[in-house]
């Protein structure tokens, strides 16, 4: 099955926001990643609902919404507002993640769980039968371009494992370095969703990029 393609708008160029955005819609890219960062549960601060109002608007593709924020839980009304596909929600942020999940599924949207890398798989089996997504960052949240963190790639081995002794239909997503190389590895292992920024967007032909990920 080739990698569902969810590139980071996170390592675009915000002068010229809608022409990034028409790459993507021309693209193979399957979803738009949107990263909304609160400056508390990661030490960066991203972009806000007002600017993904319009991204919302100019995006064709199914959005895909990484919270790294604390209490992800108030923001449903506006990350459902966007028209988005999936939630993303910290693990580490949400003390009633099985609450928070509901939620996110009542309100009409699939619920994914995203894990730290010092956050261990085990940790999530009894929300595995719960989610539609499991997210592995494989850097630590809040910056793009960062450099790869090779354990990701057994995380998502056992990850496959506990999907496949629990009969979870769960999608594993990897985040964070992921370029053809590293994402060549994350495919083999079991993952069947690639998020990438910055080797898309500092690509000599970023919609190339796109479809090279898509053959992994
Ligand atoms: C990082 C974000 C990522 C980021 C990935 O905290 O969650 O989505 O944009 O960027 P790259 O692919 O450049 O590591
Ligand atoms: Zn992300």
């Amino acid at each position: 099955m080739r990698p569902i393609i969810a590139p980071s708008i996170l390592s675009a160029n915000f002068a010229y926001l809608a022409k990034d955005l028409e790459m993507i819609n021309q693209s193979e890219a399957d979803w738009m990643h949107l990263d909304i960062m609160d400056g508390v549960f990661v030490p960066n601060i991203s972009f806000g609902f007002p600017v993904l109002k319009y991204v919302a608007e100019l995006s064709k593709k199914p959005l895909d919404v990484h919270l790294m924020i604390v209490n992800p839980e108030k923001f449903i009304p506006e990350v459902k507002a966007l028209g988005a596909k999936v939630m993303n929600v910290h693990f580490e942020a949400c003390p009633h993640l099985h609450r928070v999940v509901q939620q996110i599924r009542e309100a009409g949207m699939l619920p994914a769980v995203t894990i730290n890398p010092a956050t261990p798989v085990s940790l999530l089996k009894d929300i595995i039968n719960d989610v539609y997504m499991v997210l592995v960052m494989s850097v630590n949240p809040g910056f793009g371009g960062q450099k790869f963190i090779e354990h990701s790639v057994e995380k998502v081995r056992e990850l496959r494992l506990l999907i496949e002794e629990t009969g979870s239909e769960a999608l594993i997503e990897v985040d964070g370095g992921v370029n053809k190389e590293t994402g060549a590895r994350l495919v083999e292992a079991g993952a069947n969703v690639l998020v990438a920024g910055n080797a898309i967007f500092s690509a000599e032909n970023p919609t190339l990029m796109i479809h090279e990920l898509k053959g992994l």
